[in-house]
């Protein structure tokens, strides 16, 4: 399923009616491919019951990151047409035939990503088998997002000054779009991210097979790998970051580093490798980024906290203290005014509720409290 996901956000948006834009000049369907493909509804519902959708639709795809592209330069199995069915499907770590990187006058290509990647707990390769198939590839984390999405055309008082010297207003358009979209800060927020890696990591099932795999390989895993999620929730960041403050950390201000930040969230390692800044001597440092006075005991404090008894005894007998505590003084306090009233009731004192409300009437047992 995960595997289309691709497609199906091309087809949720030109659901939303992007596909009203008219197709920008960088597209053009040289292979003739949407021969076929620009249907829409061009799609089967597989043996597993699962919807394949086949279609591109020409206008979205032509506002995508990846519009320049060759559709074989990515679907490299498709030789001859009409074609074969995909066994491997598309690896982003192969060259492009038809872009080359400008800097290096090389293919381009995503390899020291995918290279960068491979060697991240998260690596594995495009065909996954088994638990492997957990992992997210690049097209888990990645859709194909279009060039500022908001926008339907650059801003006219910028391209024109570009105009003035470049004369030819495609190649402006292309290249503000291309700068503009990365220049801008299109990170995803702190939501996002946690809501990323909550996906898998919020996954009970998924966690406990990796638990069940680690220890029959007999492999390490980290302390926290069950709980990485409710229990960052629970810790002062994941409730600042769930209220909307973006100054809190977030899964990736922790674990992947600041410096080569774009490289470094494809790296993410456990923690017990010297190398990621969330092992415990990189910590001080990692905290320090945005506690400017931690220390070794600050970085001490647990970013994933639990009231596991095992875990962390600790906030484990204080929250039981606490909620001894609590519950004897909610009993004592109820209790005693239950007593207080039933007292009074017998020496016949009543609550009245006009007149000021205060206890009021004739005792019985000719215990007046009438003033
Ligand atoms: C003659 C019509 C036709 C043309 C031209 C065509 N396709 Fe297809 N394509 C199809 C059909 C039909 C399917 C659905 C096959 C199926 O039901 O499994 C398909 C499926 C696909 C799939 C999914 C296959 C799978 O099994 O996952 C990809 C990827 C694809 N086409 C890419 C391309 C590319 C790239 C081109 C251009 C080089 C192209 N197609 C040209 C008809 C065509
Ligand atoms: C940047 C690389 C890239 C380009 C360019 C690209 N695709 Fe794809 N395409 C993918 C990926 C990734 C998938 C998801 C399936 C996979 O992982 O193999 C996909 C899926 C598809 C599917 C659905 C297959 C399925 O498994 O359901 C079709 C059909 C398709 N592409 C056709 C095209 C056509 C036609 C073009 C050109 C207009 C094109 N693609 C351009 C990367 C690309
Ligand atoms: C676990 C999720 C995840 C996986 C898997 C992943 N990425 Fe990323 N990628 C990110 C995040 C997070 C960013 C930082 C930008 C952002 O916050 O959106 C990013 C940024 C990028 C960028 C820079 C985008 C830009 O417009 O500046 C590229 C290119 C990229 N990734 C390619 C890849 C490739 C290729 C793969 C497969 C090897 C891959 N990614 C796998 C999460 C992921
Ligand atoms: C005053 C004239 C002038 C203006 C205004 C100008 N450029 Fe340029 N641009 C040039 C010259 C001259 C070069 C090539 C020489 C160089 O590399 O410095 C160039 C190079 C480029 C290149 C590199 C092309 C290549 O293939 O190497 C890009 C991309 C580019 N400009 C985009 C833009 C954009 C986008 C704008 C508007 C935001 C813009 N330029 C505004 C004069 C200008
Ligand atoms: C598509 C599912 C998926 C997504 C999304 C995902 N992970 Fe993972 N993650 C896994 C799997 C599977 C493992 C491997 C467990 C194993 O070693 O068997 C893992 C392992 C890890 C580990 C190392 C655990 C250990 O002790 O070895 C860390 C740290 C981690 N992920 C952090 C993150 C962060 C941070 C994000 C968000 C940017 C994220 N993951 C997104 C599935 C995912
Ligand atoms: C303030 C920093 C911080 C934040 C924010 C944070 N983590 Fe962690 N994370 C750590 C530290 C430190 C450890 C090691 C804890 C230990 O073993 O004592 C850890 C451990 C883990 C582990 C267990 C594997 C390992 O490397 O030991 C996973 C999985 C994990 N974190 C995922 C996440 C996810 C997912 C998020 C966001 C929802 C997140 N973390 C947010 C600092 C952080
Ligand atoms: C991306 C920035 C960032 C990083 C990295 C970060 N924190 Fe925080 N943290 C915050 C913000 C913002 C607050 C809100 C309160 C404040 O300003 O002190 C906070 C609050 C806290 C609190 C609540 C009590 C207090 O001191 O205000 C603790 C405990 C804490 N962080 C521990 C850690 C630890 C331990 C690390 C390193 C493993 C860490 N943080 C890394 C941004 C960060």
């Amino acid at each position: 399923m995960r595997m289309h996901r691709w497609l199906i956000v091309l087809l949720g948006l030109g659901l939303a009616g992007v596909a009203a834009a008219t197709p920008a000049p960088g597209f053009q369907d040289t292979e003739g491919c949407l021969l076929c493909h620009k249907y829409p509804r061009m799609a089967r519902i597989t043996d597993d019951g699962v919807l394949r959708s086949y279609y591109i639709l020409p206008e979205v795809f032509s506002r995508t990151v990846h519009r320049n592209v060759p559709c074989r330069d990515c679907h490299t199995e498709i030789n001859e047409l009409p074609h074969k069915p995909i066994k491997t499907g598309v690896t982003c770590s192969t060259e492009c035939h038809s872009v080359k990187n400008p800097a290096t006058g090389k293919p381009f290509s995503h390899k020291p990503i995918v290279d960068a990647y491979r060697e991240s707990v998260h690596g594995r390769s495009k065909q996954a088998i088994g638990t492997d198939a957990d992992k997210p590839y690049c097209i888990t984390c990645h859709t194909n997002p279009l060039y500022n999405p908001t926008e339907l055309a650059p801003p006219k008082q910028i391209t024109d000054r570009c105009t003035l010297c470049h004369e030819d207003r495609n190649f402006v358009n292309r290249w503000y779009n291309h700068t503009s979209r990365r220049i801008r800060e299109v990170r995803r927020t702190p939501e996002q991210i946690v809501a990323l890696c909550s996906t898998c990591h919020d996954d009970k099932r998924m966690v406990e097979r990796h638990q069940k795999k680690a220890s029959a390989e007999g492999r390490e895993i980290g302390r926290k790998f069950a709980i990485a999620v409710e229990s960052y929730e629970e810790s002062f960041h994941g409730k600042m970051v769930k209220y909307g403050f973006a100054a809190a950390a977030n899964c990736l201000d922790c674990h992947a580093d600041t410096v080569n930040y774009y490289k470094s969230v494809h790296e993410i390692r456990p923690s017990r490798d010297p190398a990621s800044p969330v092992h415990k001597d990189r910590r001080v440092e990692t905290c320090k980024r945005c506690h400017t006075y931690a220390d070794k005991n600050y970085a001490q404090l647990d970013p994933h906290p639990t009231s596991k008894r095992g875990d962390n005894p600790f906030r484990y007998f204080a929250e039981l203290i606490y909620n001894i505590v609590g519950y004897v003084v909610i009993t004592g306090l109820v209790g005693l005014s239950l007593f207080e009233t039933f007292g009074r009731r017998r020496d016949g004192v009543a609550w009245r509720l006009t007149h000021g409300s205060s206890w009021w009437r004739k005792s019985k047992r000719g215990r007046d409290r009438v003033v």
